[in-house]
């Protein structure tokens, strides 16, 4: 069985997970309301990401026989006064997820619970990439708050060169998306 402390935080990060999902839904309504389809796109396909990171957690409780509860979740922010606010608001939640990975993994070894800690490694390393992407997009859109067009032609370059399947990923509950 996981350490007590570690599932009950690991369920809180659930909440979190999925609350990054309805916020990335919600930035991607945004910008499809302003006709900006390649930052929708980009914020659809991480709230689907952000989703099945809740359920990784949840299939890893499951495996492990640990209670799991599955949370509601603090409400979005729907309301945007620029082009930039919602990345800017997707770079802090990141940072903030990092952090809050971080203080898990901690948990799990502070408690001895090696295979808690184990299962959280791939987090760490996916936190470092979603901050740099983060941060790469936010960069643009500043660049380019004058001309949103700019950061559409940026997300159609890097979009088109693709992403390819992450084999080490942890199994999610309900089979990946
Ligand atoms: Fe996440
Ligand atoms: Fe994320």
């Amino acid at each position: 069985m996981p350490a007590p402390r570690f599932v009950e935080r690991l369920n809180e990060q659930i909440a979190y997970e999925f609350a990054a999902s309805q916020q990335y839904v919600a930035n991607a309504v945004h910008f499809d309301a302003e006709t900006l389809p390649r930052l929708a796109a980009f914020f659809y396909a991480q709230a689907l990401e952000e989703r099945n990171h809740a359920l990784m957690m949840v299939q890893y409780l499951l495996d492990a026989d640990a209670e799991v509860t599955i949370p509601g979740v603090a409400a979005p922010e729907t309301q945007f006064g620029d082009v930039v606010a919602p990345v800017a608001l997707a770079l802090d939640q990141e940072r903030r997820v990092s952090d809050q990975i971080g203080a898990l993994v901690g948990i799990a070894r502070e408690a001895g619970d090696f295979q808690s800690e184990q299962f959280m490694q791939w987090f760490l390393k996916e936190q470092v990439e979603e901050v740099a992407s983060m941060s790469a997009l936010l960069k643009v859109v500043e660049r380019s708050a004058e001309n949103p067009m700019l950061v559409e032609d940026y997300l159609a370059r890097e979009q088109a060169s693709g992403g390819a399947a992450d084999p080490t990923a942890p199994a999610a509950a309900g089979g990946m998306v």
